[in-house]
C-alpha cells in the first residue's frame, strides 16, 4: 500500500445529503412505517474521520449500510468522489464500490470464519480484487500483517481466528479490509467488544491508516469520549436525526445541544464520583414515523416548550464548523 505524502485532506470522499430511511413496521405491504433515519447529511474528506455518536437505535448503523448499499436510501442524495453514486457504480461496477468503501463490525469473532486461517482471510480479498499476481500473494499478506501489528507475522497466518485474542482478531479484520486499499472504511463500534486495555491499541491504528495512508473513516460509537479521542469531525444523533455536528473539538468542549450535553455530562471522569445531574425528563425515546413532527429530542428535554412538540428546528451556525438543530439556541 502506498503512504500518501501529501493528502489533500480538503477533497469530499463521500457526500450524504437529506438522506432518509424508513423500514415497515409490520410485514404487510400495508404496514406502517418508522423512519429509522431522517435528513441526514454530511461529507466525508479524505484521511479524515467523522465520528457517528449516539445511543442504540439512532440510525448509526442504518446509515453505514445504506452506504455500502445492504439497504437502499428511502430518499436523500449520495455522492462518492465526487459523483452521484449510482453513476459511479454504472460506471465502474459494484466490485469496485465495494473495494473503496470497506466495513468493519462490532463482533471481529463474528465476521471471521472459524474454518479458515488468518492467511485464507486476507489472501481472499487480494484474490477477490485481482490485487496482485498469485506468487504475491503470500508477501502480501505478510505485510498486511505485519502493518496491523500481527507479529511474527508467518506464525499468525498460520493460525485460525479462535486461537487469537479478541483485540487480535480486529486486527485481522482491518488489515482483510486494508488489503484491498479501501478509500473508505466504515466502522459500526469497532472496540466496543474489546476489552478495555486493547481497545487504545485499535484506535490508534486506525488513526495511522487515516493519517499516513489517506483513508477516510466513518466512526461509529456509543462514546463520544473516543469520538473525540479518535475523530476530527462528530456527529450526534438522535432517533434518526443529526441534532449536532462539526469540529469534534467544538461539539465536544461546547456542546449546545442539550442531548450532546446529555451525552457528555455521561462520559466518567476520573476522580469524580458519584450521582451526576443528567438533567433530562424521564420520557419515552420516541419512535419516529415519517409523519412525526417536532423535535426528536422534545419528550426528554426540560427546554422543550410548544414549538419544540410543532416543528423540526432547522440548523443553527454556532461556529464555522459548528451546527445544532434546537428552537433554543
Ligand atoms: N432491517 C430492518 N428492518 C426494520 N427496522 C430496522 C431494520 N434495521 C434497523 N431497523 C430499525 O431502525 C432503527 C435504527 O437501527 P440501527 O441499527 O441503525 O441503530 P443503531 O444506532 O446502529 O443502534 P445500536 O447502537 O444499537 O447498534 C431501530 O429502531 C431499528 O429497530
Ligand atoms: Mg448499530
Amino acid at each position: 500500500m502506498n503512504t500518501l505524502k501529501n493528502v489533500d485532506k480538503s477533497e469530499v470522499i463521500l457526500s450524504v445529503k437529506n438522506l432518509v430511511k424508513d423500514f415497515p413496521l409490520g410485514q404487510s405491504v400495508k404496514s406502517n412505517m418508522m423512519r429509522a433515519v431522517n435528513d441526514v447529511s454530511f461529507d466525508l474528506r479524505k484521511g479524515e474521520a467523522l465520528a457517528i455518536v449516539g445511543e442504540s437505535g439512532s440510525g448509526k448503523s442504518t446509515g453505514a449500510r445504506i452506504l455500502t448499499r445492504i439497504y437502499d436510501k428511502t430518499a436523500g442524495d449520495i455522492e462518492f468522489k465526487g459523483e452521484p453514486l449510482s453513476d459511479y457504480i454504472e460506471k465502474y461496477g459494484e466490485l469496485e464500490y465495494a473495494r473503496q468503501v470497506q466495513m468493519i463490525f462490532q463482533d471481529p469473532f463474528g465476521s471471521l470464519n472459524p474454518v479458515h486461517t488468518i492467511y485464507h482471510h486476507i489472501a481472499r480479498p487480494l484474490l477477490i480484487h485481482k490485487r496482485a499476481e498469485k506468487e504475491a500473494i503470500p508477501n502480501l499478506v505478510y505485510e498486511l500483517l505485519e502493518m496491523v501489528g500481527l507479529t511474527p507475522v508467518k506464525e499468525t497466518a498460520e493460525k485460525y481466528p479462535h486461537e487469537l485474542s479478541g483485540g487480535q482478531r480486529q486486527r485481522v479484520a482491518i488489515a482483510r479490509a486494508i488489503a484491498v486499499s479501501p478509500e473508505v472504511i466504515l466502522a459500526d463500534e469497532p472496540i466496543s467488544m474489546l476489552d478495555v486495555s486493547v481497545r487504545l491499541g485499535i484506535l490508534n491504528l486506525m488513526a495511522d491508516l487515516k493519517d499516513k495512508h489517506g483513508i477516510s473513516f466513518m466512526y461509529i460509537t456509543h462514546d463520544i469520549a473516543t469520538a473525540r479521542y479518535f475523530a476530527e469531525k462528530t456527529a450526534v444523533m438522535y432517533v434518526g436525526h443529526m441534532v449536532e455536528w462539526g469540529n469534534s473539538d467544538n461539539v465536544t468542549q461546547n456542546p449546545q445541544h442539550p442531548y450532546s450535553q446529555l451525552l457528555l455530562s455521561a462520559v466518567p471522569e476520573v476522580g469524580k464520583s458519584g450521582k451526576r445531574d443528567m438533567n433530562v425528563k424521564k420520557g419515552d425515546i420516541p419512535s419516529w414515523k415519517p409523519s412525526s413532527v417536532g423535535c426528536p429530542f422534545a419528550s426528554r428535554c426540560m427546554k422543550a416548550d410548544k414549538l419544540c412538540t410543532q416543528s423540526i428546528p432547522e440548523p443553527t451556525q454556532i461556529a464555522e464548523e459548528h451546527f445544532a438543530r434546537c428552537h433554543h439556541l
